[in-house]
């Protein structure tokens, strides 16, 4: 449909970007986005031991022909994460993208990667960050704004800003995102000089994320608003929900409370159970203010749905595609309008 940098670099077909989402970038999710024609990327933290990691990548396989990248975790973990387990899995499986994310750049896995011949993008959210990751190799460079779900850092650079600042910045190609969650935002992104668009928010209500219809439909019925930032305090700040769980973290961090029982309201294991039962209030779960659009945009397509001759169930879906895309229609109907291509 049209090209960019970045379709070209990774062979997809659209130049967005499912991101790595903890617990719930699974075999299902990812492939359901690589089959609609975007990048879904497998998160490797989820999973305990090399024999886990590559049972899902073979499920990914079973799932769909099209390609997926693999997310190695470079923030602080409860757990701690030997990247080099993953990595053997990794180059075994020939997996051939590679996205890393954290507070620094991948210089350990870079040579590697690259001997390995693995297309590899690092996740960042400064021009600083970008600079270097550039410095070590990476072939793209990823940043986030600070309306993003999941990690800000510690700089509070609006996507607005952080896009341009990082293109004008790298001679590697971008991809921007945080708060993106229609066609509008895609666009902006694009015309701000990224080669692809990254998302995760917005999917977290698409028909196949796997979490809690409970807490889907909570999380459809927030708003921007509906956002705070945690762990700053412990120099660790992300974008979360607010539920009972995060309120109860940031009391911790005003009140100034241990370590230990910061990391332990906010744990990995209470969200995993949130997501897969739906108690509301038990953990905290990542989300961005682009939550807010997204609402918008559900209302939008449950409108169409009620128009159908169907009486408003919604037609038949097709089996591991990502099917929340409406958002980019809308984009890629304006794409197709526009002359120049990006
Ligand atoms: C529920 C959730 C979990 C996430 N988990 C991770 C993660 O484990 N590692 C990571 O690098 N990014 C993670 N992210 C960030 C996304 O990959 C992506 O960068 C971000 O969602 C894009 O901005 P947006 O939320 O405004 O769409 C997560 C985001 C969400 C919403």
């Amino acid at each position: 449909m049209f090209q960019t940098k970045i379709t070209e670099m990774f062979g997809i077909q659209y130049p967005i970007i499912v991101g790595t989402m903890m617990h719930i970038a699974r075999a299902e999710m990812v492939a359901a986005a690589s089959n609609a024609g975007a990048l879904g990327i497998l998160a490797s933290a989820i999973f305990q031991n090399q024999e886990e990691f590559r049972e899902e990548i073979k499920k990914i396989r079973g799932l769909t022909d099209k390609p997926f990248a693999v997310n190695l975790n470079l923030f602080p973990a409860m757990r701690p994460i030997d990247n080099r387990e993953y990595l053997e899995v990794i180059f075994k499986e020939g997996i051939r993208i590679v996205e890393t994310s954290g507070y620094r750049a991948p210089e350990e896995l870079a040579k590697d990667l690259k001997e390995h011949g693995v297309t590899l993008v690092h996740k960042c959210v400064g021009v600083r960050y970008a600079l270097k990751a550039q410095s070590v190799g990476v072939d793209a460079v990823t940043v986030v704004g600070f309306e993003n779900g999941g990690a800000v850092g510690a700089l509070d650079i609006t996507t607005l800003c952080l896009v341009p600042r990082v293109v004008d910045s790298v001679k590697i190609p971008v991809i921007g995102g945080g708060g993106v969650a229609d066609g509008r935002g895609f666009l902006a992104v694009l015309a701000l000089g990224a080669q692809g668009v990254i998302m995760g928010t917005p999917f977290l209500v698409a028909e196949e994320c796997p979490i809690h219809p409970c807490l889907k439909r909570a999380l459809i019925e927030a708003t921007e608003l509906d956002t705070m930032i945690l762990m700053r305090s412990i120099q660790n700040s992300y974008r979360a929900w607010v539920n009972e769980a995060s309120k109860k973290v940031a009391e911790l961090e005003k009140a100034q409370a241990g370590l230990e029982e910061i990391v332990q309201a906010g744990a990995a294991e209470k969200t995993k159970r949130m997501i897969q039962e739906g108690d509301l209030n038990a953990g905290v779960i990542s989300c961005g203010q682009g939550i807010g659009l997204v609402k918008k945009n559900h209302a939008h397509e449950r409108h169409h749905r009620r128009d159908r001759p169907s009486g408003g169930r919604a037609a038949p879906k097709t089996r591991g595609h990502l099917t929340m895309l409406s958002s980019w229609r809308q984009g890629l109907a304006l794409i197709k309008r526009k002359p120049a291509s990006y």
